[in-house]
């Protein structure tokens, strides 16, 4: 594993997006795995200036989110298809065919997670996965548990992880209690894996993730076992590591 740690947010930043279009201008097909919460945003609006710049073009990419509410209108402010939409695809040549985020308003969500894997088997190993990281050691919404599911699934949000998403809700009763995420298994399987992680709210548990013992109770520490492993920290976060 190759951890990074920088002295500013903005380092931090340009690093996470340089890794994605630097990917992007060698394989201008390259399939992403993208991930959501506040972690990422730096990064994306720093990708958004790479495309305005001409440096680069995702007119051939496909990407795969990692998870998305059960319930939420597509069109809700904090469904993580908006979010996308605000942050990234809404600013970036990509098609939105090419785009993917689970359905978590599938009148069958057993079948739309099957659907999902299906898509991400049929697109090709994903090139790279970009994570970021619950304070609780959740990836995507891979809640710790005394077992993981391997593929996309849906899972009941821990209530830690409710309380942490409320500050984008008006009210903790309006965030949702469900989600489909991909699975463990399906995270491992990306070529190359970048961690993000910002803050010292989060120093403890990427100690834990990247130096405790490998178990399900923490699903980040699985990443441990990935041969292609990129740990992105702000200082903050990676204070507790030696
Ligand atoms: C969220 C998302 C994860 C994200 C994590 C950390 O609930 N499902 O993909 O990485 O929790 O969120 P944040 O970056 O807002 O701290």
């Amino acid at each position: 594993m190759n951890i990074l740690t920088f002295d500013s947010s903005e380092q931090l930043n340009e690093a996470g997006a340089n890794i994605i279009s630097g990917l992007v201008q060698t394989n201008p097909r390259a399939v992403l795995g993208l991930a959501t919460g506040g972690t990422p945003v730096g990064i994306y609006s720093h990708l958004v200036g790479d495309y305005r710049r001409g440096l680069v073009s995702f007119r051939q990419v496909t990407t795969f989110n990692l998870d998305e509410y059960v319930g939420l209108p597509a069109s809700h402010p904090e469904s993580y298809s908006s979010y996308m939409q605000r942050h990234l695809f809404g600013h970036l040549d990509i098609p939105a065919d090419r785009t993917y985020i689970p359905d978590g308003n599938a009148p069958d969500l057993e079948a739309e997670c099957r659907r999902y894997e299906q898509l991400i088997d049929t697109a090709g190993q994903l090139d790279l996965q970009l994570l970021g990281l619950g304070h609780n050691g959740h990836i995507g919404f891979n809640e710790p548990s005394h077992a993981l599911l391997r593929g996309t699934h849906v899972v009941t949000l821990a209530e830690e992880t409710r309380k942490a998403n409320a500050r984008f809700f008006p009210t903790l009763q309006d965030v949702p209690q469900q989600a489909i995420t991909m699975g463990v298994g399906t995270i491992l399987q990306a070529k190359m894996i970048v961690l993000v992680v910002r803050g010292a709210d989060k120093a403890d548990i990427v100690h834990r993730a990247l130096t405790g013992p490998i178990a399900t109770e923490c699903p980040a520490s699985l990443l441990q076992t990935h041969p292609h492993l990129v740990v992105l920290l702000d200082k903050a976060a990676g204070s507790r590591l030696a």
